[in-house]
């Protein structure tokens, strides 16, 4: 069976962007693949992170992705510092990454762009994402479309490590949905929606209430024709909530289209909004029931444990092709 890794970083509660770009078919991948889902909290601090609010949000992913639809029995959930081989291997990589193809990211521009202070794990943060994937000899690595610059990398990193030093890495592939792989920000339709947008209006979370949902998607950015159409780059603001309709509805694009021909955006955005509140009902009914119970500690350690016990076979095959340690029998 071919395996699938991913994770998502706990930088807050997860959007909807998060969740049609990346939960929504892990739920489906896990069906026919042995998959790795992991919550990326070492990730999160490459930015300023508050203690408590990080603790808070680890938590609250893990029991957002098991709401989301990830049976523990069939997939492996755990949180990424509790495999400290992910760190272990991530310093590896970064010593065969270099300093130019990391300056290159568009992620490390676009978020150290103005800053004073800038972490150095935000310029090696890619490394690290080449290592979560690569001691699962991952085959097939789902995510949105933001992210498949650096599962390039990670390919050229599985390569150059391979040639370098010993054939151990699985080269893997990116897997980016057909709709949905970038939902952009509610208030700027340019941009895509993340869960550290300062601007609370920009995005919807999994844990938002029914009014905060209407009241969101009422104020989303739209354009001043009144017509329901799909068209990304002359009507970005009334394409992105097409789009969101459409993969939460089950409805194609087309026959949205025409369901709203003649009506104005009122309409169009008040069943939005009813859309969005029942597909996450279900979530949050039983995100309630898990975030503090033993049975969400109970899964993270069993995910813990069998993460562990596959990532350090390959540290162990890594740390010998590169003649760390003493030679071992
Ligand atoms: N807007 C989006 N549309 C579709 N997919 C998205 N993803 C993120 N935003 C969108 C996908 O979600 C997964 C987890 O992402 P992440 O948390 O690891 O980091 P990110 O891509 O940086 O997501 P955010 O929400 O923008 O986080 P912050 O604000 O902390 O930077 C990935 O598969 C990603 O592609």
């Amino acid at each position: 069976m071919q395996t699938i890794f991913s994770g998502i970083q706990p930088s807050g509660t997860i959007t909807l962007g998060n969740y049609i770009g990346a939960l929504k078919q892990f739920t489906e991948l896990q069906e026919d693949y042995n998959c790795y889902f992991c919550v990326v909290d070492q990730h999160a601090i490459t930015v300023p992170q508050d203690k408590a609010e990080l603790r808070k949000n680890i938590k609250s992913l893990a029991a957002l992705y098991v709401a989301s639809g990830i049976d523990p029995d069939k997939s492996t959930l755990f949180i990424q510092s509790e495999v400290p081989a992910h760190a272990q291997a991530g310093w590896m990589l970064q010593c065969v990454a270099y300093i130019g193809e990391l300056e290159r990211m568009t992620q490390f521009k676009d978020k150290s762009h103005g800053k004073e202070a800038v972490s150095a794990g935000l310029l090696t943060y890619p490394p690290l994402m080449a290592a979560d994937i690569l001691l699962y000899k991952t085959n097939l690595v789902p995510v949105g479309e933001d992210q498949k610059q650096h599962l390039e990398l990670t390919r050229d990193l599985a390569e150059r490590f391979n040639k370098k030093y010993n054939d151990i890495f699985t080269v893997p592939e990116v897997r980016i949905p057909k709709v949905g792989a970038r939902v952009m920000s509610l208030q700027d339709p340019l941009k895509k929606m993340s869960k550290s947008d300062p601007n609370q209006k920009a995005f919807i979370t999994l844990l938002d209430t029914p009014k905060q949902i209407e009241k969101k998607i009422k104020s989303a950015v739209t354009d001043s024709d009144g017509i329901v159409k799909y068209d990304k780059e002359n009507k970005p603001g009334v394409s992105n909530l097409l789009s969101i309709y459409s993969i939460l509805s089950g409805k194609s694009v087309e026959n949205l289209e025409k369901d709203y021909e003649g009506k104005g955006y009122g309409d169009f955005k008040g069943d939005l909004a009813q859309v969005v509140i029942d597909a996450l009902a279900p979530i949050q009914e039983r995100y309630n029931e898990l975030i503090d119970s033993a049975e969400l500690d109970e899964i993270l350690d069993k995910g813990a444990e069998k993460a562990n016990f596959t990532a350090n076979k390959m540290l162990m095959k890594m740390e010998k092709a590169m003649g760390l340690g003493r030679k071992r029998r």
